[in-house]
């Protein structure tokens, strides 16, 4: 034990021992350790310093419990550009949805299924996200600034799920209806039971990466999250979404929707980016099987959320018809396609939703329906004795 009494000095150098013996660390020649660190391994006392040489996406060996120095300096960006981005749902003034959608004469029933159909979808669809990303993506993520963004993420998944279920409440909604809703409608079922198989390969508690076929596997699953389930199955009810806004109708629940696209938006650039990342450091994983693999994801994707916008939105309204959809979701899937390296699948779509891109490029200062001004104040709540 240290004594306070003895000198710096003496106590520190007289054997430069760590006070607890330090476990024994596994070694890169370990028969098994082919996968990855991940962070919870023995603190190895006297190991050398880091560099960014030993950093890598998937599989790195290197402590990953030291932030820098940074290799990607990407994720680190990101990290901070979310952070600047920050709100809170009970921040959006409800009162003129509640209003609305308490008046009998308020809202058509098309405009109300659309509403009730979006939030039993991304209720449990970003709970679901969440939980990929913690039990199932983290791990396997052997980078500490990527893990930063994931962290920040992960939070931003639970404000999502907060801002649903404060419209849900703020409106009075039927809650055991809604939650249940991917049990029950079909739609929806479909593209979280599409998505879950990604995810349970991975969650099992014996997956390491380090094989050809594990790597493909996480790989798999972040095509899975981030290009498809957050790059094409939200597009549907955003668009359904904010063009109620823009019409003037629960511009409440469009201002939550605006600021959960402008995340996910970042989500889904970030997920590519570590995509193709791990393609670039791991080219043996993008084999022409896997890419046919990815471009049937995709395909499959377009098909699950065309019905789901026939099924939300059975007749045209507010100016929107279930073939604008269609059109939609091609032209976005050929731009996810161009992303991670794939062919364009759909070389006649075009883009019927052009503003979609403007309400994207939300500036932080003023939002869409210019209802706030979203500077986010921090430390205004602190109060000190
Ligand atoms: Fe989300
Ligand atoms: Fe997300």
């Amino acid at each position: 034990m240290l004594n306070w009494d003895e000198s710096i000095t003496a106590a520190t150098t007289a054997k430069m021992q760590p006070i607890i013996p330090p476990a024994p660390v596994p070694t890169r020649d370990d028969a098994d350790t082919h996968h990855g660190m991940t962070g919870l391994e023995q603190v190895e006392f006297g190991a050398g310093r880091i560099t960014v040489d030993d950093k890598q996406m998937i599989n790195c060996r290197a402590d990953l419990n030291q932030l820098v120095p940074f290799k990607y300096k990407w994720a680190w960006q990101k990290y901070l550009d979310a952070c600047a981005n920050h709100w809170m749902p009970q921040e959006i003034n409800m009162n003129a949805d509640i209003a609305l959608w308490k008046n009998p004469r308020g809202l058509s029933e098309d405009e109300r299924t659309i509403i009730k159909r979006n939030l039993g979808f991304f209720t449990s669809a970003d709970s679901l996200v969440a939980n990929n990303l913690v039990l199932a993506v983290y791990r396997h993520i052997t980078n500490p600034e990527c893990r930063q963004y994931l962290l920040r993420q992960a939070f931003e998944e639970a404000l999502h799920t907060h801002a649903y279920q404060y419209c849900v409440e703020s409106l009075a909604l039927d809650e055991a209806e809604v939650y249940n809703m991917y049990r029950e409608v079909p739609s929806i079922h479909d593209k979280a039971s599409w998505a879950m198989k990604y995810t349970q390969s991975l969650g099992d508690p014996d997956f390491h990466t380090g094989t050809l076929e594990d790597d493909q596997r996480l790989l798999r699953d972040l095509i899975a999250f981030y290009v498809i389930f957050e790059g094409i199955f939200f597009y549907v009810g955003f668009v359904q979404i904010l063009s109620m806004g823009r019409r003037n109708k629960m511009t409440g629940c469009a201002e939550q929707f605006q600021y959960i696209m402008r995340d996910e938006s970042m989500h889904m650039n970030f997920g590519i980016d570590m995509i193709n990342q791990i393609k670039i450091e791991n080219p043996q994983l993008w084999t022409e099987d896997f890419r046919q693999e990815a471009i049937k994801m995709i395909r499959e994707s377009v098909e699950l959320e065309t019905r789901y916008a026939h099924d939300s939105m059975p007749r045209g309204v507010l100016g929107l018809n279930a073939n604008m959809f269609e059109d939609y979701l091609q032209f976005i899937a050929n731009r996810r396609c161009a992303q991670i390296g794939l062919p364009e699948q759909y070389p006649k779509a075009s883009n019927p939703f052009p503003w979609m891109s403007e309400i994207m490029d939300l500036k932080k200062e003023k939002n869409f329906f210019e209802t706030r001004v979203t500077e986010y104040q921090t430390g205004g709540t602190l109060t000190w004795g």
